[in-house]
């Protein structure tokens, strides 16, 4: 589409206490920069992001997802404010669509609903209970759009509006190119005013056009109490749209899913479950509060209480309570209660008995477990990695595995229990009446 948009993503976000730009704090797996440039890409290639508070690293950042990205630096030392970050930017086409880069739950539908609107500046506001932080959309008495106050600006009357700002505008690039320069910074805040373009609109007779949007959507996040608000609204859509698709979850509020997390198929999530980073749930039960990250589970029933870290892939398997699994491969396979699989494979038929351990960490470096097919794993075993244990083996229990098993084999080390008579009273004293 031939619209051009700038996203502001260089304030301090002062109100975030915090060492980290505002834009690069996450909600639901990604920073809130990332899920407005997602948005943005689906309407134009020409987008542009405002930066200044640690820019390196926001761009860092964000070059893990995107490559076609123009970053500017606005001059904050001559031109602080939101109307001296537009200065900096240079957009391509006729129509410039601006965002504010704190505003992580707004869609594609949202942008559209701008670009659909015509006229030269369009602006968007909404109602709400408590208008404290946003800028008040002064009207007249035809419910035209005169000015937009910013709160520490406004007097009495003026702040008791609770129509706000919205902070979302499409312009004319001709409009502003004309009138960015004719900002003053003459405020409380000495900066240089994006939403003064309102005002000066109205004063050459442009219709201010204001479309009003839902609060929920576009809330800006300016404080961590913010942030946990749009994550809750952003954790409804996402696991809204898993019910849609089919997926059983139980208490649902309880849930925790990322954004980048796949479902596929017939699915059962229960309670306190988290799904991170680039999990791939496909006909699986997932029990009470089991974390998955970054994992496949795939046509398997897991937990209640596992945990399967990282670069996990567990097909056919059942994998029970208090189990850990890390960095491995699990095709086939039962391992009921309680154990660590670290950088392992293990082939299918094998049970992993209680409390095994695949030691796969000497201090320095991880070493890898290959268990084979048809494996009996006694309970209470440690494979002492590397090592590799062939097809139909049997481990008994209690067993440190410290080299390679052949197929068919049993593996047992244990030393002869032994038994002394009355060792007991020997120890304690009499025996008690
Ligand atoms: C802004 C609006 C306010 C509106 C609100 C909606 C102004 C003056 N006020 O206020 O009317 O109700 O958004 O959420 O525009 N930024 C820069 N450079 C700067 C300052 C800010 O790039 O010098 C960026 C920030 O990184 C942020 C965005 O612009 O992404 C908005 O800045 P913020 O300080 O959050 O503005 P608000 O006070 O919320
Ligand atoms: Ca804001």
């Amino acid at each position: 589409m031939n619209i051009s948009i700038v996203i502001m993503a260089a304030g301090f976000g002062t109100r975030m206490k915090s060492s980290t730009p505002k834009v690069l704090h996450k909600i639901s797996g990604h920073e809130m920069l990332y899920y407005i440039i997602k948005e943005s890409k689906k309407i134009t290639n020409d987008i542009t992001v405002i930066l200044h508070h640690q820019s390196d690293l926001v761009k860092q950042e964000m070059s893990r997802y995107f490559t076609d990205i123009n970053y500017t630096l606005q001059d904050v030392e001559n031109f602080p404010g939101t109307g001296g970050a537009l200065r900096s930017a240079n957009p391509k086409y006729k129509k410039v669509l601006v965002l504010n880069g704190d505003m992580p739950l707004l869609e594609e539908k949202d942008m559209l609903n701008f670009i659909q609107t015509e006229g030269q500046v369009i602006m968007s506001s909404f109602r709400c209970a408590d208008p404290s932080g946003y800028g008040r959309v002064i009207t007249d008495e035809q419910k035209r759009v005169k000015k937009i106050v910013e709160e520490k600006d406004a007097s009495k009357d003026e702040k008791s509006v609770n129509l706000v700002n919205a902070g979302v505008y499409l312009f004319d690039a001709d409009f502003l190119k004309a009138n960015l320069r004719n900002l003053s910074n003459n405020n409380k805040q000495k900066e240089f005013y994006i939403t003064d373009l309102i005002k000066i609109a109205n004063n050459q007779n442009i219709i201010v056009k204001a479309i009003e949007v839902n609060e929920d959507t576009f809330m800006g996040i300016n404080s961590k109490y913010h942030l946990s608000k749009a994550e809750e609204i952003m954790q409804k859509r996402i696991k809204k749209r898993f019910m849609q698709s089919g997926v059983t979850m139980r208490m649902p509020e309880t849930i925790y899913i990322e954004s980048s997390v796949e479902i596929l198929g017939e699915n059962t999530i229960e309670n306190g479950v988290s799904l991170l980073g680039n999990s791939k749930i496909i006909n699986s039960h997932i029990k009470t509060n089991c974390v998955v990250e970054n994992s496949v589970i795939e046509d398997s029933d897991i937990g209640p209480m596992a945990r399967i870290r990282p670069n996990s892939h567990i097909k056919n398997t059942h994998i029970g309570n208090f189990v850990e699994v890390k960095k491995s491969t699990l095709n086939g396979v039962k391992a009921g209660h309680l154990s660590y699989l670290g950088d392992s494979f293990i082939d299918e038929g094998t049970n992993i008995g209680c409390g095994t351990i695949t030691c796969n960490y000497d201090g320095k470096s991880k070493y890898k477990t290959t268990i084979g097919k048809n494996v009996f794993v006694g309970s209470d075993t440690q494979f002492v990695a590397p090592v590799t244990i062939e097809d139909d083996v049997i481990i008994a229990s209690g067993t440190t595995v410290t080299k390679d098993v052949k197929k068919g084999s049993l593996a047992i080390n244990r030393t002869p229990l032994k038994i002394i008579d009355n060792f007991f009273y020997k120890f304690f004293g009499k025996e008690h009446e």
